[in-house]
């Protein structure tokens, strides 16, 4: 593991933050989990967490081969659950349902340009079923990867549906990649077949996923025997015979009934590749049976809802409509998008575009139109629709909403508070939700209708999740004390290995030196009421926007440019994206100056968003001779960080191998 959290320091604001607000007791009244069946629910996790996991992988899910067994470790850290029952994904989220609530709207996608869909579950199990049978026609088998690069339509959460059902790994890429990224993403995974749209619609901008592809595919050799593509509308699209065949082809003569493949729970559901300390992004590998335990319980539980809440006898629930506004290329959108709200039978909005469109006030206007109950953002949403018009929300009728959520990064106060008052109008909790792409689900949160919010914090562990801050001797830090986020004890969605890559899996999450504990990778404490705050990455990821950029990624982009030498890149706060992406970088000539220079921060700021996608790109490019080294030729990452923050170097920079260059690096 890397030095201590190099970000605390901007969390200062945070550790002050006394404020505390417990749910109403209207809320309280009517919520599924209070401050005693919390205790409770922890009472019987720590008598014995295998049973506890165990009841729950009975209740909530429906097996086609109960499980005799829950965890098992004699493999660890490769630990499995629930390995010898059988089950399928795509039946727990939809036929499962049909015969009690077969008209129930599963979901309501709004497009783009506001045109919105209202789909039955009747109907999301038709389309899933048509396209599954015509993967299944193209040779697509269990175990066999399928690549997913679609927009935020309903259509990409079918093909995720479909592969489940035929047991064929996804592996979703989000749209913003390029095509670069797409097709590293094809190679590690060896996929075989790749779902994409011709085009999709952010922002009124069109955003050519199909030709993205094509690019990808002249670099993966002949490993994509097909590409089926989605008639988003009817723009045009290069079709190569043979290879891509329109979904609506395909499907048009497939039947609307498709036998799910019955797989061992711990079959992987899907790979999803993320950034960590080195330059390769890592392949996610999660399972079929823990990760959808997982994804139901914590849909459950931190959205105060109930299995059926169709049925729900509790008054509001039964028209509740949920909202996560995260893509599905990200971990949030696979589960509580694709799987978690689907699994409990709930009804929920899907949205291609962005909150910006047609302006700040998109969002306000769909939870209006669509009566949204409960909503679920990033805090770097919440802050640029601050920034666009703090005044907006008001304009609207947000009475619906009873819960809302914040996932991906931080929250500052500021933010939170905004939320609370303006958003929420002062009477919906917000629960804060810890999670990684790596935990599968959520981890902790203040459990809406159990405990207060501060804000934030993420409150407290899920029941079932042994969480703990440990400092440098392993032991559990001190009230206050920073140190090391750690998971004491497997549990059931927790990634199962990196796709092909065992070793990294295990110096990844588990250090020796952590004694089999899940190290997170984010540094955080606990305050005297044992409520966490996370206080930011220790290892070299940044977080932009709520996504999780490797900064290693980013040298790497920047060095595969010929005018390039070296790049060091590192993050510094950011007011609207939490942090961001500062690259130093000496190129192989002379150091540029004036309009040379601004030339040249083009030309590279392009370059990262061509190499991985835009949301890689550089904020700022500094150009120097040289870079700070230690005499043993490291470089001194602490030094740019206060750089490029614009600090005063006080420490002592004397051991330098070139200190002159300190002041190069400081000039914009
Ligand atoms: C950060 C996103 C503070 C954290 C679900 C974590 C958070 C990384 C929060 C995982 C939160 C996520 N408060 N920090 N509520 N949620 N993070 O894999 O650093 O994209 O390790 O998963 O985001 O990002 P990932």
């Amino acid at each position: 593991m890397t030095s201590n959290s190099n970000h605390s320091d901007s969390h200062t604001s945070v550790l002050h933050e006394t404020r505390s607000f417990p749910p109403s007791a209207e809320f309280v009244a009517n919520t599924e989990v209070n401050a005693d069946v919390f205790a409770q629910l922890n009472r019987e996790a720590a008598l014995d967490l295998d049973a506890f996991w165990c009841k729950r992988a009975r209740d909530l899910i429906t097996w086609e081969k109960p499980f005799t067994k829950g965890l098992d470790e004699s493999n660890a850290p490769f630990f499995q659950w629930f390995a010898d029952g059988t089950l399928n994904v795509s039946y727990n989220c939809l036929d499962r349902h049909l015969a009690t609530r077969a008209d129930k709207t599963a979901l309501i996608a709004e497009l783009d340009d506001g045109t919105v869909e209202h789909i039955s579950y009747q109907q999301l199990y038709e389309r899933v079923c048509r396209l599954a049978n015509g993967l299944r026609s193209l040779g697509v088998q269990a175990g066999d990867r399928v690549v997913i690069y679609m927009p935020m339509v309903a259509n990409a959460v079918v093909a995720m549906q479909a592969c489940a059902r035929i047991g064929a790994i996804h592996s979703v890429v989000f749209g913003g990649f390029s095509s670069k990224s797409v097709a590293e993403r094809i190679i590690d995974a060896e996929a075989k077949v790749v779902i994409t749209s011709n085009v999709g619609y952010r922002g009124g901008k069109t955003v050519e996923l199909k030709k993205t592809v094509d690019e990808a595919l002249t670099q993966t050799g002949s490993l994509i025997e097909h590409v089926v593509v989605f008639a988003r509308d009817d723009s045009q699209t290069n079709m190569q015979a043979g290879r891509d065949i329109w979904w609506h082809e395909l499907t048009a003569k497939q039947e609307a009934n498709c036998q799910p493949a019955w797989v061992s729970a711990e079959h992987p559901l899907f790979i999803l590749y993320t950034s960590g300390s080195t330059g390769k992004p890592k392949g996610v590998q999660h399972s079929t049976g823990g990760y959808l335990l997982g994804a139901v319980q914590s849909y459950l539980w931190t959205f105060d809802s109930t299995m059926d809440s169709g049925t729900a006898s509790k008054h509001h629930k039964a028209n509740d409509v949920f909202w996560c506004t995260a893509d599905v290329g990200w971990v949030t959108g696979h589960s509580y998008v694709a799987y978690g709200p689907l699994a409990a039978g709930a009804t929920q909005v899907m949205f291609e575009g962005i909150p910006t469109y047609p302006d700040a006030s998109r969002f306000w206007q769909m939870i209006e139109k669509h009566k949204v109950t409960i909503f679920y953002t990033a805090p770097t949403a919440i802050r640029s629709l601050i920034k666009l018009g703090a005044d907006l929300p008001k304009r609207y009728d947000l009475s619906s909403l009873r819960i809302l959520g914040s996932v991906g990064e931080p929250i500052n106060p500021e933010a939170w508070i905004w939320y609370h008052d303006v958003v929420g109008g002062g009477r919906c909790p917000i629960v804060d939700t810890w999670w990684q792409t790596e935990t599968g689900t959520q981890m902790m949160t203040p459990l809406p209708g159990a405990m207060a919010c501060k804000p934030g914090s993420c409150a407290q562990p899920l029941p079932g999740l042994s969480i703990n801050i440990v400092d440098e001797t392993m032991q559990t830090a001190a009230p206050r004390e920073s140190g090391t986020l750690v998971i004491e004890r497997p549990f059931p969605s927790m990634v199962r290995t990196l796709w092909r890559d065992p070793e990294r899996f295990k110096t990844a999450y588990f250090p020796e030196e952590f004694g089999g504990r899940y190290v997170a990778g984010d540094s955080a404490m606990r305050d005297e009421d044992g409520y966490f705050w996370i206080l930011g990455r220790i290892d070299d990821v940044l977080n932009v926007s709520g996504h999780r950029l490797g900064t290693m990624e980013i040298e790497s982009a920047l060095v595969a440019n010929h005018l390039v030498a070296e790049a060091a890149v590192v993050g510094r706060p950011d007011a609207l994206t939490g942090e961001a992406v500062v690259a130093f970088v000496i190129l192989k000539g002379a150091r540029p100056t004036g309009d040379d220079a601004a030339e040249m921060v083009k030309v590279l700021k392009a370059f990262v968003a061509q190499e991985i996608g835009a949301i890689a790109r550089p904020a700022e490019i500094r150009f120097a001779d040289g870079l700070p080294k230690t005499r043993s030729g490291k470089i001194m990452r602490r030094l740019l960080r206060s750089i490029a923050r614009g600090d005063a170097i006080t420490s002592d920079i004397s051991t330098l191998e070139n200190p002159a260059i300190i002041q190069q690096l400081q000039e914009k």
